[in-house]
């Protein structure tokens, strides 16, 4: 049953209150893909934190910006406007940078291989979580990345922690990648993955880690539907809560 019916039917003295969702995980096991449906059935805003840290990678990319440099990072980050803007022809939120639309640009691999270093700068972080704190004061969010339950929404009430066996991920990754550009090899989108777990699990400022209280949803062997249907359920659990 669709959950819109589900909840339609709730009893009257059942309500539903809006929440703040946080999906982390490993690089590629589909967080973005699940975020994406849980805020278009929820009516939630959908952000993606890591789109922040890549827009970010590539200005510091173009701009020559040496990012083991404090002082350049502190200087090119006051020059950095993040925007996510919807776009009615994709009906989703684009990631913009300084005014233009990086969305695309910035899944190259060529941003894909600097952005793990770039995301391990602590003022890097410091400037992208204290926008992502803005940005979930009215909840009705659903936030995916690597640190959105540990540190930007501690409070957060669904936390879930996302995994899939690496082979499966490497895959789905590759066949992302190569739709685009059928120049790719698998070795090199293998390589760049468990580059970035393990940078982004070993980083010192806020490592990729499962929060104490997130719920494990391994989608090895989960289809898309059955990913939902389960992240679902978790939602409900957590919004229906009983008025007197
Ligand atoms: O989710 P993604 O693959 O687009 O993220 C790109 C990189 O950004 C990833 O390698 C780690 C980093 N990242 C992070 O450190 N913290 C987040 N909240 C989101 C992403």
């Amino acid at each position: 049953m669709p959950f819109a019916l589900q909840a339609a039917i709730l009893p009257q003295h059942m309500a539903k209150k809006k929440i703040v969702i946080t999906l982390d995980g490993w690089s590629s096991c589909g967080k973005s893909t699940l975020a994406k449906q849980l805020a278009q059935e929820l009516n939630y805003i959908y952000v993606d934190s890591g789109a922040m840290y890549r827009a970010i990678t590539l200005y510091f990319l173009r701009n020559h910006v040496d990012w083991t440099d404090t002082e350049a990072v502190v200087n090119a980050l006051e020059n950095i406007t993040l925007e996510f803007v919807y776009n009615e022809k994709s009906q989703q939120s684009e990631m913009h940078l300084n005014g233009e639309n990086v969305e695309y640009v910035i899944r190259d691999l060529v941003v894909a291989e600097k952005v793990s270093d770039v995301a391990a700068v602590k003022e890097v972080r410091t400037f992208a979580v204290a926008q992502q704190q803005k940005m979930g004061k009215k909840k009705g969010i659903v936030m995916d990345g690597r640190d959105i339950g540990t540190v930007v929404f501690p409070d957060a009430e669904l936390k879930i922690f996302m995994t899939a066996d690496n082979a499966v991920r490497v895959e789905r990754r590759f066949k992302e990648l190569f739709a685009k550009n059928p120049n790719v090899s698998i070795e090199e989108v293998k390589a760049n993955l468990e580059m970035r777990d393990y940078i982004d699990s070993h980083r010192e400022v806020s490592p990729l880690r499962k929060a104490d209280d997130a719920v494990i949803l391994d989608n090895t062997h989960l289809t898309e539907e059955q990913q939902f249907n389960k992240a679902i359920q978790l939602v409900q659990q957590r919004t229906t809560s009983t008025v007197s």
